[in-house]
């Protein structure tokens, strides 16, 4: 039988951290093997300061004193130095060119929406049921047609997602995406810990629990996995970041990617205007040239609720978690990889008691710790902040049905709008209570839609506008 390594131990009794032992003589060899992987994969000094302190790394100390809007494109164009035409142009010419590649992370444990698989295998499409993933496929491979190239798919997985997320795509044969133009790569992990004691919890005996090192693990794990390397390799200047949750996601939009360049940002953010000052979105600002993020509960209230003149909020941009990074940035960014600050987030995590009972909690019990990917916004030189319209990019799907916001219904209905109103401006009615859903492949955006539909027909059954038919539903 292994014995367990006396340097190990030592880390363990340093940071109070000796209970995760208490089933170890009861362990078989194999269990015990597992666990002591486990133990030394982990950062214990690390772990024992955010047990303490809660927060890692080098986050930035922000004056709210110095806090200003920031520097912008508006959805009305205003102020800029460069016409909405001018940016379509850039866009378009280095998607063509072949330079562009998606990041989509999907390795979030999907805890708040309680369904059984990984999320992106969630039934999002409204008329088709197609999942999330093959939604975000359809798209890529509309782009690939549309302008001729092939635009590589990063996609991130964690230990919760990557089984499940591999065997889907391999089973469905990649949705038909060249199998060469896929990645799939797994972010870290971090232990969590009961929320009043700072000890971790055990998920077995020889387990601990353990969870994705939140989506800023995509930068370390992206330069692990060897996609950075790949990408540059096949000529990837810009990485178009987006998350499995919101089927709106604008991806490779040639129009946000055209601003992102004209602006010779290194990172370049999407938001929405927010709807009322305290909303539950990040507040996208900036201090002395450089963008931040802040959670809405770090925003102090009288800053959240200052105006302008003409009535308008003044720190009026929520963030959406769609970026365009520019390769080198990220490449230089890997310095900082391990020092993002860990954000806290309270929730529900199943463990072990000291009986070896498991124990699931009805209450949030436990903290994870989180890395963010917008912390790198701070770092990035002229970083932009393009205003999308929610309408046509924001559905986020989080929670489960019944809540107030961010449901999988509310996302399908923002679906069948969208697509309801591109039928409209090509001159077609939909009728009241119809459900309409436009696949990727059929028509990209209201323009080609146009195109493909005869003026004056009605809609009178739910429908789904599939690649080359439109399918009625028998629903
Ligand atoms: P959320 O922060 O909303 O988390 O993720 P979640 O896991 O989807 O849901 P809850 O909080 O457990 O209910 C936003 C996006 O970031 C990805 C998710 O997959 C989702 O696309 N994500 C999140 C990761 O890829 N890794 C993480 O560690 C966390």
């Amino acid at each position: 039988m292994i014995s367990l390594p006396e340097l190990l131990h030592q880390n363990l009794k340093e940071s109070n951290q000796l209970h995760l032992l208490q089933f170890w003589d009861a362990l078989q060899e194999n269990e015990r093997v597992a666990l002591v992987e486990q133990l030394q994969a982990i950062d214990w000094k690390l772990v024992a300061n955010l047990a303490v302190q809660g927060c890692g790394g080098s986050a930035m100390q922000i004056d709210f004193t110095e806090l200003e809007p920031p520097r912008a494109f508006r959805s009305d164009g205003g102020d800029a130095e460069w016409t909405i035409k001018e940016a379509v142009d850039a866009g378009t010419s280095a998607i063509k060119d072949g330079t562009v590649a998606v990041v989509m992370v999907a390795g979030g444990q999907g805890t708040r929406l309680g369904f059984e698989h990984p999320k992106g295998m969630y039934p999002i499409g409204p008329v088709s049921s197609r999942t999330l993933f093959q939604i975000f496929v359809d798209r890529i491979k509309a782009t690939c047609a549309r302008y001729g190239v092939a635009i590589p798919l990063y996609l991130m997985t964690s230990d919760a997602t990557h089984i499940e997320t591999t065997e889907y795509f391999e089973a469905n044969h990649f949705f038909g995406l060249p199998r060469e133009l896929v990645t799939i790569f797994k972010q870290g992990t971090m232990p969590a810990v009961d929320a009043e004691s700072g000890k971790c919890l055990l998920a077995s005996p020889s387990s601990l629990a353990l969870s994705p090192d939140g989506h800023g693990g995509t930068l370390a794990a992206l330069h692990r996995s060897g996609c950075l390397g790949d990408a540059e390799q096949r000529g990837i200047q810009h990485l178009a970041y987006i998350q499995v949750d919101n089927p709106l996601a604008q991806l490779c939009d040639p129009t946000f990617l055209g601003h992102h360049l004209l602006s010779k940002s290194q990172m370049t953010t999407q938001v929405v205007k927010k709807r009322y000052p305290l909303e539950r979105v990040g507040n996208v600002v900036q201090v002395r040239e450089r963008v931040h993020i802040i959670e809405y509960s770090d925003l102090p209230e009288d800053l959240a609720n200052q105006r302008q003149t003409d009535g308008q909020l003044r720190f009026w941009a929520g963030n959406i978690a769609v970026h365009w990074f520019d390769l080198n940035f990220l490449k230089k960014s890997l310095l900082r990889a391990d020092t993002l600050p860990f954000h806290r987030a309270v929730k529900k995590v199943p463990y072990l008691d000291s009986h070896g009972r498991l124990v699931k909690p009805a209450a949030p019990n436990a903290v994870k710790f989180e890395r963010f990917i917008f912390d790198l916004l701070p770092h990035a030189k002229d970083a932009l902040v393009v205003e999308a319209d929610p309408r046509d990019s924001f559905a986020p799907v989080k929670n489960a049905a019944g809540a107030e916001t961010d449901t999988a219904e509310l996302a399908q209905a923002a679906m069948c709008d969208l697509h309801r109103s591109w039928l409209a401006d090509a001159g077609v009615a939909v009728s009241e209570g119809v459900k309409v859903e436009i696949s990727p492949q059929f028509a990209l955006d209201a323009l080609e839609l146009a195109t493909k539909v005869s003026p004056r027909e009605t809609i009178t059954e739910h429908r789904f506008f599939d690649v080359d038919r439109c399918i009625p539903s028998n629903d």
